[in-house]
């Protein structure tokens, strides 16, 4: 009886891990993988949801916009610099999907950048 239990019991655990496994992955840029990046160092809540990732989520690691301009000011033109409002990081650094540069929507063909 108690034995039988015990392996429900784990049945049920490995069906649940399965599930949980399923549901928790999603593909990071080679670089982030390598840093071995938790979900919560990006989207800072236990449970990960469709909300986007506040700006903050990257800057913890990365510094703010003035400490990025600095580290492109040598791109042109500065990708985090421009005369324009700032984007959020992640309209164009998505992270599960490939990455886009939203300035080309506007300037397309007379800018190439290499983003990641
Ligand atoms: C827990 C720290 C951490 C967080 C949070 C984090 N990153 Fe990173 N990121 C790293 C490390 C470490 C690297 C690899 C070394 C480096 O390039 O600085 C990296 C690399 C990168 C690169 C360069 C990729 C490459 O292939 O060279 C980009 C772009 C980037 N991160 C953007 C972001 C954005 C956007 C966010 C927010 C969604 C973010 N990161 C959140 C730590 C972090
Ligand atoms: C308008 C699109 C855009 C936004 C918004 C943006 N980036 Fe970038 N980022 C780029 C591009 C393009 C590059 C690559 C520049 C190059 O080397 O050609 C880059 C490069 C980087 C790198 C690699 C730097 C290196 O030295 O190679 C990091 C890290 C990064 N961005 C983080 C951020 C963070 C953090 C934010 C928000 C504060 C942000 N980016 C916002 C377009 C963007
Ligand atoms: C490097 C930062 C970063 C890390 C680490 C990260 N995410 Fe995300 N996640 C994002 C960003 C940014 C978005 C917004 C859409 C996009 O850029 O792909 C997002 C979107 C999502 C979404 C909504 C869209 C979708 O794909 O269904 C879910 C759910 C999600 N992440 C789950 C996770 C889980 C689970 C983990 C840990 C295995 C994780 N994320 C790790 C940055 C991150
Ligand atoms: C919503 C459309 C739009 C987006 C998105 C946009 N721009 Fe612009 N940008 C303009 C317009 C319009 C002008 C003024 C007219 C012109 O000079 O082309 C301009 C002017 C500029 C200028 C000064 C003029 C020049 O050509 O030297 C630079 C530099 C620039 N943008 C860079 C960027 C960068 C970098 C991004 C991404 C971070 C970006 N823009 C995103 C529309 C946009």
């Amino acid at each position: 009886m108690r034995l039988l239990r015990i392996v429900a019991l784990g049945l049920l655990s490995v069906a649940g891990m399965a599930a949980a496994a399923a549901d928790e992955s999603r593909p990071l840029a080679p670089a982030h993988l390598r840093a071995k990046l938790t979900c919560h160092d990006c989207h800072q809540k236990e449970k990960p949801t469709s909300a986007a990732v506040p700006d903050e989520g990257c800057m913890v690691c990365h510094g703010d916009y003035p400490a990025m301009k600095v580290q492109t000011k040598d791109v042109k033109p500065n990708p985090h610099g421009s005369p324009h409002e700032p984007i959020p990081c992640t309209e164009c650094h998505r992270q599960h999907k490939a990455p886009v540069v939203k300035c080309l929507e506007c300037h397309q063909g007379k800018y190439t950048f290499k983003v990641k």
